[in-house]
């Protein structure tokens, strides 16, 4: 690794902000994929995201975005929140310098503290070794973008 840059983390604010943000996404999670710009932000639970840029010198280096869900149980004292964390990018010139865990710490950090007792999200299978580094573990088979992209569902509790 190389040294740790000083890494800003906070919700994107500007225009300028928001624009980097989804170029990131975009970059790195759907052009590989020949897919349309926009298309990095066309989930359902794109609304009801919450969202994180990284930056180092004022400069946008990550992103990442999660959103809160609840399970429901027949007795409402068992309901229990989680979050499910989504779209983690980070800028290719920054990578291994310790900002994809800074982003992933600063997600379960927000969501512990919105009371969510567990993070879920399915993880691209050259990723699993990263998100075990933090903690996550395996727990099944997960979703296939785009008909190729394989991932693996993988979650780790927060109390
Ligand atoms: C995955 C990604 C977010 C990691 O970000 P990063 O800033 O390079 O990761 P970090 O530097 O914080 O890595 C933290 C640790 O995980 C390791 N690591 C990083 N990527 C890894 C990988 N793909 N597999 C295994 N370990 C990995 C690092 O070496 C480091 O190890 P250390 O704690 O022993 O020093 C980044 O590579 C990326 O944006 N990839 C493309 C988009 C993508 O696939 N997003 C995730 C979709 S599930």
């Amino acid at each position: 690794m190389s040294t740790a840059p000083s890494v800003e983390l906070a919700e994107p604010k500007s225009e300028q902000d928001w624009a980097d943000y989804y170029r990131l996404r975009y970059e790195r999670l759907r052009k590989p994929h020949g897919q349309p710009p926009g298309s990095e932000r066309d989930d359902p639970a794109e609304p009801s995201s919450l969202h994180v840029v990284a930056k180092v010198d004022g400069r946008v280096v990550g992103a990442g975005c999660w959103v809160l869900g609840v399970r429901s149980a027949s007795d409402p004292s068992a309901r229990r929140i989680f979050a499910r964390f989504r779209q983690m990018a980070v800028d290719p010139d920054f990578e291994r310098r310790g900002i994809g865990r800074a982003i992933t710490r600063h997600v379960e950090e927000r969501s512990r503290a919105l009371g969510a007792v567990e993070m879920v999200g399915n993880v691209r299978a050259e990723n699993v070794g990263f998100m075990r580094k933090q903690g996550w573990v395996e727990q099944g088979e997960g979703i296939t973008l785009f008909g190729t992209v394989e991932s693996i569902a993988m979650v780790k509790g927060l109390t």
